[in-house]
């Protein structure tokens, strides 16, 4: 991701000591809740004790945090490897995507299953194990996109939500391929509800944007700049206002995935206010980066071609004040990564041929930081909840993940907040040959990242194993969270 030079840290020694127990000394704890300074013990895997002044046992090995925040280990919960899509697969698989959200500060990540319609969705998620086994070198689970609802479909979410697959996420635009339509929402909400799962939805208006895409390639308007007129905030906000409507009648819970723009807040916050029950997340790009990059970058602009666009720049503070207000809980995001040369180029005759995403998983952390937190938008606690406890929570990883706890995974970021670097294509972990945050300033780096007590990064190197990570069976979705 970052440092152009790798300097090196002072946080000590790599390996756990000769009997599996490593001390994390010295450091400043922050988790959703709490800020403390404090020595965190590690036996195997987990956190074993947290307190001043721990004694470890003689052959425990240290690891010196002297100056150092310690964050729960990142937890993003929309990622896309190794993605057959738009004609071509998206550019990180499940070890360089990995190995970039572990330089990053990111411990585990959820990616989407997408099954192809008539197939079964066990033997999707088997593909999809399969892709992520032995490569992903941090845990992982999976979401289950849905893109029909019938008898079968109806007949595997049980057997999904018992293997741990515990989300379905129904896309509302992409028509003709992926898009689903009221009716099948309501009946997936409705399984949802019966089984015990969370319902998320990819909200824009289908057939607005298909509309749009029509009539604009009709006009000879074929640029990567007539893509954000082709998905307009309108389309966002009223699918967002449809899917709170769907998910009333059905008495279900419904998350909102990649919310971009003050409209959809605003459907959000209203569902919220009437007590029902919404959840969103966000994603760096949308806090951080906006439409005028399509505007000024000719065929460049093919770089920031996602669903949803880029939005105003006047909109950014509204999902910020939304970050802590608590309307949005998460910022996950939407790495769906695709080479410049090769990939978006598809798109060179029409922007609808753009396969649609960016790369982000080894930035969001630092970013996060570097504009939350520095920036005063964010406490530090706020950062823990947004980066790492609320979507753990969300999505039935907590406690074992998303916060630092006696029985945790010891899943840690030890982040020294005065060390700088700068987002870049020449130092990305991204296996793609550009960066959409190029030049970004970071100040606060992680650098030293563990993944269940082992260390898997230090100054943005990655020291873990190929195929270290492990899928995680999630618990089904938890209201009480949330009321
Ligand atoms: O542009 C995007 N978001 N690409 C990934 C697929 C999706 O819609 O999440
Ligand atoms: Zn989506
Ligand atoms: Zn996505």
């Amino acid at each position: 991701m970052k440092t152009a030079a790798r300097e090196k840290s002072s946080a000590g020694s790599a390996r756990p000591g000769s009997t599996g127990e490593t001390l994390v000394r010295g450091g400043t704890v922050f988790t959703a809740a709490d800020s403390f300074p404090a020595d965190i013990l590690i036996r195997g895997e987990k956190i074993a004790a947290i307190g001043e002044r721990l004694t470890p046992g003689a052959a425990a090995g240290v690891v010196d945090a002297k100056g150092l925040e310690i964050y729960p280990g990142g937890v993003d919960v929309h990622t896309h490897f190794e993605l057959p899509f738009m004609g071509t697969v998206s550019a990180d698989d499940f070890e360089s995507g990995t190995i970039a959200a572990a330089c990053g500060g990111t411990t585990t990540i959820i990616d989407f299953v997408i099954p192809s319609k008539g197939g079964s969705l066990l033997d999707a998620l088997a593909a999809w194990r399969k892709k992520a086994e032995g490569k992903a070198v941090v845990d992982y689970g999976f979401h289950m996109a849905l893109v029909e609802m019938n008898a079968d479909v109806a007949a595997e979410f049980p057997k999904l939500i018992r293997a741990g697959v515990t989300s379905f996420k129904c896309f509302m635009a992409y028509k003709g391929a992926f898009m689903m339509d009221d009716d099948q929402l309501l009946e997936t909400l409705g399984l949802a509800k019966k089984h015990g799962g969370l319902v998320s939805v990819h909200a824009e208006n289908g057939d607005m944007l298909t509309h749009l895409m029509k009539h604009l390639l009709a006009a000879g308007k074929t640029g990567p700049e007539y893509h954000p007129v082709a998905h307009p905030a309108e389309a966002e906000g009223e699918a967002v206002h449809r899917a709170v409507a769907l998910a009333q009648m059905a008495q279900a819970p419904l998350y909102i995935v990649h919310l971009s723009c003050r409209e959809a807040l605003a459907e959000v916050k209203a569902a919220r206010c009437r007590g029902q029950l919404v959840l969103a997340e966000t994603c760096p790009q949308y806090l951080l980066l906006d439409d005028e990059l399509y505007r000024k970058n000719g065929f460049e602009a093919a770089k920031w071609v996602m669903s949803p666009p880029l939005r105003d720049k006047a909109g950014q503070e509204q999902l910020w004040q939304g970050l802590r207000d608590g309307f949005i809980q998460g910022v996950a995001t939407d790495h769906c990564s695709f080479r410049f040369q090769g990939q978006k180029d598809m798109g060179q005759s029409a922007f609808t041929k753009i396969p649609n995403g960016i790369p982000a998983v080894g930035d969001r952390v630092s970013l996060l930081y570097t504009y939350g937190v520095g920036k005063k938008r964010l406490n530090r606690n706020q950062f823990a909840a947004v980066i790492a406890a609320n979507p753990a929570k969300i999505f039935g990883l907590y406690p074992q993940k998303g916060t630092i706890a006696v029985g945790s995974d010891a899943d840690l970021v030890l982040f020294d907040p005065k060390k700088k670097g700068r987002v870049s294509k020449d130092n990305t972990h991204h296996n793609v040959d550009y960066s959409a945050f190029e030049g970004f300033a970071l100040e606060g780096l992680p650098v030293l990242v563990m993944s269940r007590g082992r260390i898997i990064a230090k100054d943005d190197e990655f020291l873990g194993r190929k195929g270290c990570g492990r899928f995680i069976k999630r618990k089904g979705f938890d209201a009480q969270d949330w009321s």
